[in-house]
């Protein structure tokens, strides 16, 4: 997000908008073909990116590290200049940031961060996208993030220094976003509240965020996590200390039962199916953002 021209961010979301009402096709992305490098599992992000690219006219390639020469070993800045010669560009999910960092640098196509560690950014795009289809103007907006202080919600303080609504998180005390990432917000602006009380978090709140207590690659934590995350789960009780009609987040996959009730997952304020259903739409103007501006530079 930090990566996109605070003017292109507003039209990107409009454009995602659109997308969404029209379900427009096109051929912008015509005789392209895109890798999706995926180190780790994924439903929404990996089935919304190819059709995406192919509504857009353009060709994928799913890779994993396990079928490719990554998992021998090969380094990444060869992989990244030898598919520099081949396809157009790179849909990466990955552990560490680093990983999409060095691609970027060593090879010469356009590199999507489709999941690390430290962020998600085209989940949170979509995010913004599905706030703004019921909010359109996010200057009176309070949302609460209530959970893990993960790459998702660090993507959402990185939104924070674009848009002009309250961010207020509550984590348990030892899992708290990055600091580096926290001064960034700091310093460009962002109407940044932290704290440890999910209560107070989601008090008067027009939306409640969460997302898993336990990231992918954490699997061995998760005993360890539920202890410390007790008293932030997002349930019904919670839910009412918001504003009456606030509108529930989770970028899925959910685990009912930890980090939200399936009463409130499935409830009439949830907002998680449509907020899945527009990863398709972003993805499709974050895609034609990229490939407009790269093939103008
Ligand atoms: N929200 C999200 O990124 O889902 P997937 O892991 O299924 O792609
Ligand atoms: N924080 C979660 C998001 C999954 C889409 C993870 O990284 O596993």
């Amino acid at each position: 997000i930090s990566d996109v021209p605070a003017q292109d961010l507003k039209g990107l979301i409009l454009r995602g908008l659109e997308y969404k009402r029209t379900r427009e096709l096109s051929g912008i992305l015509g005789g392209k073909c895109l890798v999706l490098l995926f180190e780790k599992a994924s439903t929404r992000t990996r089935m919304s990116f190819e059709v995406a690219v192919q509504e857009l006219g353009g060709a994928t390639i799913f890779m994993t590290p396990s079928e490719s020469q990554l998992g021998r070993s090969e380094p990444l800045k060869d992989t990244a200049r030898v598919a520099s010669g081949y396809v157009h560009g790179l849909i990466v999910r990955t552990f560490a940031q680093s990983t999409l960092d060095e691609l970027a640098q060593q090879g010469t196509i356009p590199v999507i961060n489709a999941l690390s560690d430290r962020f998600h950014p085209c989940q949170v795009l979509s995010d913004l996208l599905t706030i703004s289809a019921h909010t359109p103007d996010f200057s009176d907006l309070t949302i609460a993030w209530v959970g893990d202080g993960n790459n998702m919600v660090h993507s959402w303080i990185n939104a924070a220094c674009f848009f002009p609504f309250e961010l207020r998180v509550a984590t348990p005390k030892d899992y708290a976003p990055d600091p580096e990432i926290i001064a960034r917000a700091r310093d460009c602006g962002a109407r940044l509240h932290l704290g440890h009380d999910p209560v107070q978090a989601v008090e008067g709140a027009d939306y409640i965020n969460t997302d898993a207590w336990f990231s992918m690659g954490q699997e061995d934590q998760e005993q360890h996590r539920q202890q410390a995350f007790q008293g932030f789960q997002v349930n019904a009780d919670l839910v009412r200390k918001a504003k009456p009609e606030a509108g529930v987040l989770h970028c899925l996959p959910a685990h009912r039962g930890q980090e939200i009730t399936d009463e409130v997952i499935e409830g009439r304020q949830s907002l998680v199916w449509e907020q899945a259903a527009n990863r398709l739409p972003m993805q499709k103007a974050v895609l034609e953002w990229i490939y407009s501006s790269y093939e103008s530079s």
